[in-house]
């Protein structure tokens, strides 16, 4: 069982599409848990203010730092009072953060608590970020209005690697960038997929796929994630 604290201005935004599929069944069959604590219940005023002008001035606003340390504090007294060997990772979702990989999710997989903080205006106050030594993690080069997005994107994928969450262990052991027990397709993207019918618009399925020769067919799809990678993604074939 994992559990998620989400802290964010937009709570009702969870679990959203973590409710539905693969991670939905999961939920349900409590292999999960998400908790989105509202940031605005921690405004020190009536009004629900939890950002201000930055120092230094320009455009936009920041993310208060005694408000976001009083909603981490809450999070952390909710932990303690259960029985993990240690308290909860905090990642802020953030664009200057470390790029999340699958061997991000794979050891994310592996933790029993994570607080999720996801961002908006200009960001967090970077004292808050300091003082709790919070992890930032970054879903791609490219700037999103807050964090709730790249939180979807971190849970879903770090989901798929919590045991029993996806159907058959298969699904995973070739997907793309690999998996924790497939060494082969470490740094491969994923082969092409066919199904029925044979032949559709006059492309059919290639041969090999459809003779049930196990090796011939394991050889074929090795062969077309080396190709698929280097035409999409060189940089993995080079790590
Ligand atoms: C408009 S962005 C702030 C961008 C920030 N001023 C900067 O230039 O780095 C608001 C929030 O969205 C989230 N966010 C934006 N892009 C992201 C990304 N690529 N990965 C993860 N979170 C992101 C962060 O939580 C961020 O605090």
């Amino acid at each position: 069982m994992i559990n998620f604290k989400i802290l964010t201005i937009f709570p009702d935004l969870f679990p959203g599409p973590l409710a539905a599929s693969v991670t939905g069944s999961a939920l349900e069959k409590n292999l999960w848990s998400c908790e989105a604590i509202n940031i605005r219940n921690y405004a020190k005023d009536k009004r629900g203010t939890v950002d201000d002008t930055p120092y230094g001035g320009g455009a936009g606003m920041v993310l208060k730092a005694d408000v976001i340390a009083d909603a981490i504090d809450d999070a952390l007294s909710f932990d303690k009072i259960r029985t993990y060997k240690k308290l909860p990772k905090i990642i802020y979702l953030s664009p200057r953060g470390k790029v999340f990989t699958q061997k991000i999710a794979r050891e994310l997989a592996k933790e029993e608590g994570i607080i999720l903080l996801c961002g908006r205006y200009e960001g967090v106050d970077q004292r808050v970020l300091n003082e709790y030594e919070i992890e930032e993690i970054s879903i791609g080069d490219y700037v999103l209005s807050g964090g709730e997005i790249a939180a979807y994107v971190v849970i879903d994928a770090v989901l798929r690697n919590v045991e029993g969450v996806l159907g058959a262990d298969e699904s995973l052991h070739e997907e793309s960038f690999g998996s924790a027990n497939s060494e082969e397709y470490q740094n491969l993207l994923e082969y092409p997929h066919y199904t029925k019918p044979q032949e559709w618009r006059g492309q059919k399925v290639p041969e090999v796929l459809t003779q049930g020769h196990h090796k011939k067919i394991a050889d074929w799809r090795k062969e077309q994630a080396i190709a698929i990678t280097k035409k999409n993604r060189p940089d993995l074939l080079k790590s």
